[in-house]
């Protein structure tokens, strides 16, 4: 009797610790579940346009992997009454046309420990902040485009690290392992191309976390990327 009841008090230990390192992985509610890029955009129309910046194709990307993770600026947490889930959230926090009078660009752009992504997390690049501040300056909108994505480009260089950098690393680096997952380097990404997690997270198949999360699921073009680059042997090519 005595045995049973510590084991029921251990049980109930490790459920606590397991809940709390976990907070991150509960569902959200108000996730879409990465149908939509954060609901309310667009179908894209013409192809894309290298002089402009397309919100749904390069900016929300960037801002889902980099400042919705969990404990941020997601629809749960909201840090600092903050949340950057959809266009016209993050839109209260941009002046359209004028990057400098932004909150978006200047907490970005600051240098100090008020930075954001805050430090530890890597700040973003300087192509990072010049793709935000001219999406501002051209207007904001809530733009997309028909990719340029080629299935016929699968190597790791020429399509799969730009994609991780642009939707999964901010939530997949040695600073934030979402899930214990890094993808920041060739290597890290390698261990989930060979382990079937890659492929199953990205293409949401059964039995994976739908990726990337909080945002919309990958085009077909781009999960033949990933799975041409797996079958060819996940090269660093
Ligand atoms: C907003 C943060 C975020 C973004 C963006 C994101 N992930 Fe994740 N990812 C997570 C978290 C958190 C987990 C842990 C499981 C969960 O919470 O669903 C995870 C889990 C995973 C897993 C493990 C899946 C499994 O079933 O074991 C893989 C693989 C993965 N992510 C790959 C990616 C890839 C590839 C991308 C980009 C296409 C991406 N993630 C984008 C946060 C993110």
């Amino acid at each position: 009797m005595k045995r049973k009841f510590h084991f029921t008090v251990i049980i109930f230990i490790v459920a606590i610790a397991v809940l709390n390192a976990c907070r991150h992985e509960l569902p959200d509610p108000d996730n879409n579940g990465g149908g939509t890029g954060g609901g309310g955009n667009p179908p894209p129309t013409s192809n894309c346009n290298p002089d402009t910046v397309y919100f749904v194709n390069q900016v929300m990307p960037l801002i889902s992997s980099n400042c919705t993770m969990s404990g941020c600026h997601d629809n749960i947490t909201h840090a600092d009454g903050v949340n950057l889930t959809t266009y016209s959230r993050i839109m209260e926090y941009v002046v359209a046309g004028n990057a400098a009078n932004s909150k978006l660009y200047k907490v970005i752009i600051k240098t100090n420990g008020d930075r954001m992504p805050p430090p530890p997390m890597p700040a973003f690049t300087s192509a990072q902040k010049a793709l935000i501040q001219k999406w501002i300056n051209q207007g904001a909108k809530n733009n997309s485009c028909i990719g340029s994505c080629d299935t016929a480009v699968f190597t790791y260089s020429g399509a799969i690290k730009p994609m991780m950098d642009a939707k999964c690393t901010g939530c997949h680096n040695p600073t934030n392992l979402g899930g214990n997952i890094d993808v920041s380097t060739y290597n890290a990404v390698k261990i989930i191309a060979l382990n079937g997690k890659l492929y199953g997270s990205v293409a949401h198949l059964t039995g994976y976390s739908p990726m990337p999360k909080n945002s919309a699921k990958l085009s077909d073009c781009e999960i033949r990327q990933v799975q041409k680059w797996i079958s060819a042997g996940s090269l660093n090519n």
